[in-house]
């Protein structure tokens, strides 16, 4: 079963409406001249700006090829939350994604394997697309437990995935190894494809056929120099990216890179 690619870019805390604006209208129009020159784009494009800049966003890619998307959601609808934000509101200022459970939410915030799956339920209540962020730390790595954390974290999320097929086919899950978040230093394909083929074996173990459809993207210091190499193995169906995703430039030929079988 072919599953279309993914290019998703998490901005993080960057940038104000004027800038996001702009860096919106950059990848836009570098799309459009991609369409112009070659008929499509191989690969979706999802862009999670900050909360703030949304709306923003939004008014710019609404009717394009690109996707917005959240980079958190409460795992309540509404109520006294302060500073929180549901997935109804996500939906309402036009997401159709989500990330839940990044690392940096999951070390800085305290979010457990436990919550990052509630939150991925109330993604989807929400009619929102999760990508569910796993990944050891370089601690967990050098200990030989890389496998066994991404299981755990694998595994907490099956008993909060809703019964209905095409629901839980739209899933994505991220491999982000928290060593190479932000450091210059990506996973080697090897690495990368030792995880992602790991977890493909669980999804198809514990989802049968959904288990196929399911997106397994791979995130950590992702460039145009080395985004060939991964998005070229068997069981890598995309990227998250950070850094590069914040000049046009460089995200622009991230996408570039997502081979022309997809
Ligand atoms: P970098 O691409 O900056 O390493 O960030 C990866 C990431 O955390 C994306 O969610």
């Amino acid at each position: 079963m072919a599953r279309r690619m993914l290019i998703v870019g998490n901005w993080k805390m960057n940038g104000l409406i004027e800038t996001a604006q702009a860096l919106t209208e950059d990848i836009l129009s570098g799309l459009s001249a991609r369409v112009a020159r070659s008929g499509s784009v191989r690969c979706e494009v999802v862009l999670c700006p900050p909360a703030t800049a949304l709306y923003a966003v939004n008014q710019r890619v609404g009717g394009s090829l690109v996707r917005l998307g959240g980079q958190d959601l409460s795992e309540f609808e509404s109520g006294p939350h302060t500073g929180e934000t549901g997935g109804g509101m996500l939906r309402d200022v036009g997401c159709g994604y989500v990330i839940v459970g990044h690392s940096e939410r999951r070390s800085g915030w305290g979010e457990d394997n436990a919550r990052v799956a509630r939150k991925m339920a109330a993604a989807f209540r929400a009619g929102l697309q999760p990508i569910v962020c796993v990944g050891e730390t370089l601690e967990e790595r050098e200990q030989g437990r890389t496998l066994e954390v991404v299981r755990a974290q694998l595994e907490a999320l099956f008993p909060c995935l809703p019964p209905q097929s095409d629901t839980r086919q739209s899933l994505v899950v991220a491999y982000e190894p928290v060593w190479a978040i932000g450091s210059g230093r990506h996973a080697l394909p090897e690495q990368v494809q030792e995880v992602h083929g790991f977890m493909r074996r669980i999804l198809l173990e514990r989802l049968g056929e959904d288990g196929h459809a399911i997106r397994i993207v791979y995130g950590g210091s992702v460039k145009a120099g080395n985004a060939g190499s991964l998005f070229a193995l068997e069981d890598v169906d995309g990227g998250l990216i950070g850094g590069a995703s914040l000049q046009s430039v460089d995200f622009l030929a991230i996408i570039d890179a997502v081979p022309e079988t997809f």
